[in-house]
């Protein structure tokens, strides 16, 4: 290892225990931080990898309540399901615990009552909202009441969704429980804080001058954070699901969500070591500053894990702080953003169980498209394509040639290698860097780039093998087939140790092909790994195409979770104000027939109408385009308003007049007609 380091603990956000989780986790969080873990593995390095539920907070009193189910049968429900999915999705955890465990509680209480014993924590009491009926503090969201600006007796403590204002709950008229509908009094509570404002000085030392290789977007965030000025943060609640506050009077109060979670790293290496005696003392993981503390995270953790939690852990003393953050940005779902209480995911255990023995293809297509730098998306039609046209097409291709062709040539044994031509030199020296090229991208957390070098390497194997096209040598020059099918498997066995940080379950299985009972990360580049003779296991397909009707299935499932959302969030409109029935005489609508109907060029909404009023033709624009097709609308009766001013649009179209359409629930246009036909031109009254 580098530098000052002898060993890596390396921690992936707990994930809160309150649904499954889903790509978007997978992607941000826990893939990058297992190809880390595999990668220091490989290298022979002391590395742990911690993660663990996340079960307190009120997401899952939420999810409890939606549910009618105790909080507890919540988070034991998910913890076993998340924990399960991981372990069938290969990520490498040395420990997965929960923060609801006997050695959490501890060790979270045993450090605030340190922090308050040593008076680091500040005691402030300030009225918060209280509703008397059930006897519960509320936090903001939980906050209801009428808008001080829109009069929407609907806003939110944080906003008001009809007119955009950010609200704070004592701005609210009239506040009220969000889920009881009760009215809100304001109530004295003491809470306990963290004084980040002390901690200012030298966490912009820490951050901001000796951290600048942290990645743009987490650095970026911590400067805006700090820029700010940082406020003391309450680390206590009032609420009944928690940690409870170690002190005397503070009954009913629980530590802050966000005060425990992170010392659940701590406590699952606590737990860690007692059940692995060779890890050592958790100490040693935690205190000694020749650790390396690494927090895989997506962006909205990012505060918490470089300012607040190396606070505490700053605060606590003996503590090491994290050496990096490698944060990602989020991924998005068919243009869309992910949501758990939307139900619009891909979730890890329905994928594992819908995509059976395809881990490797969701590990690969997730990094492949990694949110490393920016927000990115996730398509099915991306994942079919990368999998059949890199997965399949390149790497099995390449790997099922050389093995096949070993096998019925040579009996699976290993042919000898003669001596090279040009070509032959040419390929061995383009993967001749490919370890430092490797090393210096993961090292770097760049794990999108890494696993493109990785296929790259792929990529010239399949090129060599097709471009020295053995299969037609073989009846010409025997000798030269034996130094093409080497120089193959000694790349194929160069990729299964390459690959095995992002596809471990394909690179196993091509081990096993090759025999190669022990490997390690030294051995990349080599081109003697496999020694002449050396007899192969039997070849089997490394990956197999996805076809189009388990991708279309994918979609579909997406699409009907959008349609049943808006159906359900779909509100009837408040009527208009009253007219008067003169006002109502003024609209002359009629029924036209169509005559013809078009696209227009270069204007996507637009369908062009002529249609007959019963005296002359006249053209509509109208912006449907989007719902129907220009021939299912042609020959049909539309009701259309005859006496609207004529309109211009941009590239000079004019439209004589309106055609009447309906607005489904989805926002979908129905065009309206009569139950039977008339004449063209008969009014509507
Ligand atoms: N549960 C949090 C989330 O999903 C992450 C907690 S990370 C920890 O956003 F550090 F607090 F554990
Ligand atoms: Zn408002």
């Amino acid at each position: 290892m580098t530098g000052k380091f002898k060993r890596t603990t390396i921690t992936s956000a707990l994930p809160y225990a309150n649904g499954p989780v889903h790509i978007g986790h997978l992607a941000g969080v826990y893939v990058p931080a297992d190809i880390y873990a595999r990668y220091l593995r490989l290298r022979g390095e002391d590395v742990i990898f911690v993660g663990g539920s996340d079960e307190h907070g009120v997401p899952v009193t939420i999810r409890a309540r939606k549910e009618g189910i105790t909080t507890q049968q919540v988070v034991d429900r998910y913890h076993n399901l998340i924990k399960e999915s991981f372990e069938r999705f290969g990520i490498s955890f040395d420990v997965y615990s929960r923060t609801t465990s006997d050695t959490h509680h501890k060790v979270a209480s045993d450090f605030f009552r340190k922090l308050f014993d040593e008076g680091k924590l500040v005691e402030q009491t300030s009225e918060q909202f209280y509703d008397e009926q059930t006897g519960h503090f509320l936090t903001d969201r939980n906050i209801k009441g009428e808008c001080p600006r829109c009069h929407n007796t609907d806003a939110y403590g944080d906003q008001c969704e009809k007119c955009g204002a950010t609200l704070s709950p004592e701005e609210l008229i009239n506040p009220y429980n969000a889920e009881t509908g009760n009215p809100l009094v304001r109530r004295a509570t003491k809470h306990w804080y963290l004084p980040l404002d002390q901690a200012q000085p030298w966490l912009e030392e820490w951050i901001l001058n000796e951290h600048k290789e942290w990645r743009p977007n987490v650095y970026g965030q911590c400067k805006s954070w700090l820029d700010g000025g940082l406020k003391p943060r309450a680390v206590t609640r009032d609420l009944e699901w928690g940690i409870p506050v170690p002190l005397e009077g503070a009954e009913g109060k629980v530590l802050y969500v966000w005060f425990d979670a992170p010392i659940g790293y701590i406590s699952n290496t606590v737990e860690l070591c007692q059940q692995h005696p060779e890890l050592g003392n958790w100490e040693t993981w935690w205190k000694d500053p020749e650790t390396r503390l690494v927090h895989f995270i997506g962006k909205d953790n990012i505060v918490f894990h470089c300012i607040v939690f190396p606070t505490m852990l700053k605060m606590h003393g003996d503590y090491i702080l994290p050496d990096n953050v490698p944060a990602n940005e989020f991924l998005n779902l068919e243009g869309n953003k992910i949501s758990t209480s939307k139900n619009y995911a891909v979730w890890l255990n329905e994928y594992l169980d819908e995509l059976p023995d395809r881990q490797d293809e969701l590990r690969y297509v997730l990094t492949a498209n990694a949110p490393e730098t920016k927000d990115n998306d996730f398509t099915w039609a991306d994942f079919q394509a990368r999998c059949n046209n890199e997965l399949v097409a390149v790497y099995g291709n390449f790997v099922n040639r050389a093995l096949q062709l070993t096998q019925k040539y040579y009996d699976g044994q290993v042919p000898p290698c003669g001596s090279l031509n040009d070509f032959d030199r040419e390929t061995l020296n383009e993967f001749d860097g490919i370890k430092s090229r490797l090393e210096n991208l993961l090292d770097n957390f760049k794990f999108r780039d890494a696993q493109k070098e990785a296929m790259n390497l792929a990529r010239i194997g399949n090129k060599y093998i097709a471009d020295s096209e053995p299969w037609k040598v073989i009846k010409t020059d025997p000798e030269r087939v034996k130094t093409i099918i080497n120089i193959s498997l000694q790349l194929t066995a160069n990729l299964a140790i390459a690959f095995e940080p992002f596809l471990p379950f394909s690179s196993r299985r091509l081990r096993e092909m090759l025999q190669m009972d022990t490997f390690n990360w030294e051995q990349l580049g080599s081109t003697t790994l496999l020694p002449a003779g050396k007899q192969l296991g039997k070849p089997s397909l490394l990956f197999s195409k996805i076809e189009d009707d388990v991708i279309a299935a994918q979609t579909k499932k997406l699409e009907d979770t959008l349609k049943a959302n808006m159906e359900a969030e779909y509100k009837v409109e408040a009527v208009k104000e009253n007219i008067a029935f003169d006002d109502f005489l003024k609209l002359d609508i009629r029924v036209g027939t169509v005559l013809e109907c078009e696209r227009v060029p270069k204007m996507k909404k637009l369908l062009k109408f002529l249609i007959d009023d019963g005296m002359q033709k006249r053209t509509i624009v109208s912006g449907i385009a989007q719902w129907y097709e220009p021939e299912q609308l042609k020959g049909k009766q539309v009701l259309f308003v005859a006496n609207l001013a004529p309109r211009e649009f941009k590239n000079g179209l004019v439209s004589e007049g309106m055609i009447l359409s309906a607005t489904n629930w989805d926002g979908s246009a129905i065009v309206t007609t009569t139950l039977s036909n008339v004449k063209p031109g008969s009014q509507i009254s």
